[in-house]
């Protein structure tokens, strides 16, 4: 009888930042009756005073007093680096956690926050949104059902062309963002490749800050990523990009699947299958349009409700993030040294698990 009443007992919901992100997740989480928005903290007046507005709810000035309330689960949407020890503090309290995408600024942060989430026993998820998106998703059934046969390379491309000012927001200050573009944007192509390939066993980068002031950081990330089995992905991500982008393209040995778009500003969403005829010449094509609203945030919230309330296996878990991150970290090595660098075997090996 207990039990029974403590299954369907709301959720109690924190959010730690109300900015882009937090607004969708409040929403979201304000319109599900199996769970309660419990707080929000945000530094800044305006978002506490639109917080407030618009959520009847505590509205702390610092996420340390927000996690000394009653709650079950705390979304983190705060710039990557203060975003760290909010959700290393929530593991610790015994929170399960959503945190945006990246899953740390770096892979030592990334560590101290699935270590957190292990000796807690809690529910850690990394918000890789876009494994959601209808035509990704599709797209890696395709490639696992082997409808373009064996992967032999992948081009991955996300950019957008940033704006004037951009070294005063957040993501240009590398003491808040903890990274350029390829931990901004790339992070999301790094996840979508291991999602898709595993681990690599060779990577190559070049970091370029072409336009915006933005040094240290990046604005340009190209990488090469070398796979066990032969294949090779390309990887460019931009604040350059003039006009939004966002293409995933995989070619096997009998056909290839592109996704082009995500919605709105990236342009619709359209999955194209390429079937190679045996006679060469023009493929067979089929496509598909994903229209409507973006629905990938309601598709990751319902797999993180999944995980916290059924122990259900969930996408964006610690591990995958650290192999993620491994990545990420050896393309940044190999862009300051100016070589090919391996994956160690170990790494990998500690990856997979
Ligand atoms: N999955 C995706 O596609 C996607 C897209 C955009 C952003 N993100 C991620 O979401 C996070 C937030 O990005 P955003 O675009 O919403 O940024 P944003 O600038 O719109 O909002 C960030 C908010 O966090 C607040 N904040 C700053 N320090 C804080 C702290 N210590 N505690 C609590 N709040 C704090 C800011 O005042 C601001 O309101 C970032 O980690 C970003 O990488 C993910």
């Amino acid at each position: 009888m207990t039990s029974n009443l403590a299954n369907i007992a709301p959720l109690r919901i924190g959010l730690a930042g109300f900015g882009l992100i937090g607004r969708r997740r409040a929403q979201i989480a304000a319109a599900d009756s199996r769970v309660q928005l419990a707080g929000i903290a945000d530094p800044s007046p305006v978002a506490r005073l639109e917080a407030a507005a618009l959520y009847k709810v505590p509205v702390d000035a610092d996420a340390r007093k927000l996690l000394r309330r009653p709650l079950d689960v705390l979304l983190v949407a705060a710039p990557n680096v203060q975003a760290v020890p909010i959700a290393v503090a929530a593991l610790r309290r015994g929170l399960h956690v959503l945190m945006e995408k990246p899953p740390g600024a770096n892979l030592g942060q990334c560590r101290r926050l699935c270590s957190a989430a292990e000796t807690s026993g809690r529910i850690l998820k990394f918000g890789f949104n876009h494994r959601y998106h209808p035509a990704v998703a599709r797209l890696a059934q395709s490639v696992r059902a082997g409808d373009i046969g064996k992967i032999i390379n992948l081009r991955v491309r996300y950019g957008h062309g940033g704006r004037p000012g951009y070294d005063q927001e957040w993501r240009g200050q590398a003491r808040l963002s903890g990274g350029g573009e390829l931990l901004d944007q790339g992070v999301h192509l790094l996840d979508l490749l291991h999602w898709l390939l595993g681990m690599p066993d060779s990577v190559y980068a070049e970091l370029q800050t072409a336009v915006w002031p933005v040094q240290p950081l990046e604005d340009n990330a190209f990488a090469l990523l070398h796979y066990p089995g032969g294949a090779v992905a390309s990887l460019h991500s931009s604040w350059t990009q003039w006009k939004n982008l966002f293409s995933l393209e995989v070619f096997g040995e009998t056909g290839s699947l592109i996704v082009e778009g995500l919605g709105g500003s990236y342009g619709p969403e359209t999955l194209l299958h390429h079937r190679r005829r045996p006679a060469g010449g023009p493929p067979e094509t089929t496509s598909a349009e994903f229209q409507g609203p973006d629905s990938s945030w309601q598709l990751e919230w319902e797999d993180f409700m999944n995980a916290m309330q059924h122990r259900a296996p969930y996408l964006g878990a610690p591990a995958e993030a650290m192999a993620v991150m491994q990545v990420l970290d050896r393309l940044r090595s190999s862009a300051r040294l100016r070589r090919r660098l391996p994956i160690a075997v170990a790494q990998a090996a500690a990856a997979a698990v």
